[in-house]
């Protein structure tokens, strides 16, 4: 039985619901090259971050409460790697190349925490070629007097005046970190999210007892990691208008297939391709196409979101339900 993978991604009509998220591998031709013969839908290049926009910093510290200081968390966020930090105008050169090098749909990626004049570069990011753009928001709350409002609008303002300065559809990547997640998913839709990606992968600093310094930290993810994104994209499928990506611990076809399952339009994977090689993407392509027709699926529109919260029987098992279940499957069982 043949299977249609096409999948609906921020307005397109992807070929499958495969898409490299975003890391180095994406910001090099001959990778992006061999990504595409593979068989990925789409990728996503690595981001700009806000910080490397360096001449704008005065800008950004006039416009935003949070100030240029606030940003040493992201600065720790990836371990140092030849190359990986671009000046801006560069980027716009990786954009270009990009979209030369390969036909499948290019999504740049923005990475920062504050509306300032870093953001004129969604514009040119899109002027060179860019089919879409993700923003990438991931802010360390660490004021003792900001709160949880002040940080959300916070992002929607940001969500907005990136919005407002393209045409190309605009996913936001965010962390789970957040008191009331649908209702932020909600208003960053509202705000002007075409998409949402679930979730941003946050490395978290480590400290080094032979520096005593805290170092980065970066491991590849397991599939364990994907169970959070699973739930929230469940609890999310059909409730916001806005597509919706699953990122962080898709390793194999069983791991595309649940984030299908339950609601995402495409799985992102980045960590599988550095642990296994490029060929772990045709083997995650068949493997799904495999389990759809033993399960007598025709496609993956219909596939998408059929465990959703909403097409869920047992509606509990997303929410406090398997949060009570879990730990009672261990009673009785002595040390
Ligand atoms: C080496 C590396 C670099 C990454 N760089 C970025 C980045 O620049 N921007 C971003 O939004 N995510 C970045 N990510 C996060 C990935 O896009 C992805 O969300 C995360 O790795 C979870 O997916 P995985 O479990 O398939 O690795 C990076 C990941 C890796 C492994």
């Amino acid at each position: 039985m043949s299977v249609d993978l096409s999948t609906n991604y921020l307005g397109w009509r992807l070929k499958n619901p495969l898409v490299v998220g975003s890391c180095p591998l994406t910001g090099e031709v001959d990778s992006l090259r061999r990504l595409e013969e593979a068989g990925v839908a789409a990728v996503v290049l690595p981001s700009l971050f806000e910080e490397q926009i360096e001449h704008e910093a005065e800008e950004i510290s006039k416009v935003c409460d949070f100030g240029a200081e606030s940003f040493p968390e992201a600065l720790t966020y990836f371990p140092e790697q030849p190359d990986y930090h671009v000046n801006p105008e560069d980027y716009l050169t990786v954009v270009a190349d990009a979209k030369r090098a390969v036909r499948i749909p290019v999504i740049a990626s923005l990475n920062g925490t504050s509306r300032g004049g870093w953001v004129r570069y969604a514009k040119m990011i899109q002027d060179v070629g860019a089919d879409g753009l993700e923003l990438n928001i991931f802010y360390v709350a660490a004021e003792l007097d900001q709160t949880g409002r002040d940080i959300e609008t916070r992002y929607m303002d940001l969500v907005a005046s990136v919005k407002q300065s393209i045409t190309i559809p605009l996913a936001v990547k965010i962390t789970p970190y957040f008191t009331a997640l649908a209702n932020m998913a909600a208003r960053l839709v509202d705000a002007g999210a075409d998409g949402l990606v679930l979730f941003n992968r946050v490395y978290q600093p480590d400290v080094d007892l032979a520096t005593l310094r805290p170092m980065p930290q970066l491991e590849w993810s397991s599939p364990a990691e994907q169970l959070l994104a699973l739930r929230w994209i469940a609890i999310l499928r059909g409730r916001v208008q806005a597509s919706l990506a699953a990122t962080g611990g898709i390793h194999d076809a069983a791991g595309l297939t649940k984030a299908l399952l339950v609601g995402a339009d495409v799985g992102m994977i980045a960590s599988a391709i550095y642990e296994k090689g490029v060929h772990q993407t045709g083997a995650i392509l068949s493997g799904l196409q495999d389990w759809m027709a033993e399960n007598g699926y025709d496609s993956v529109e219909q596939l998408k979101g059929s465990l959703s919260l909403e097409n869920c029987d047992d509606t509990d098992a997303f929410q406090r339900g398997n949060y009570m279940k879990t730990p009672a499957a261990y009673s009785g069982k002595a040390i």
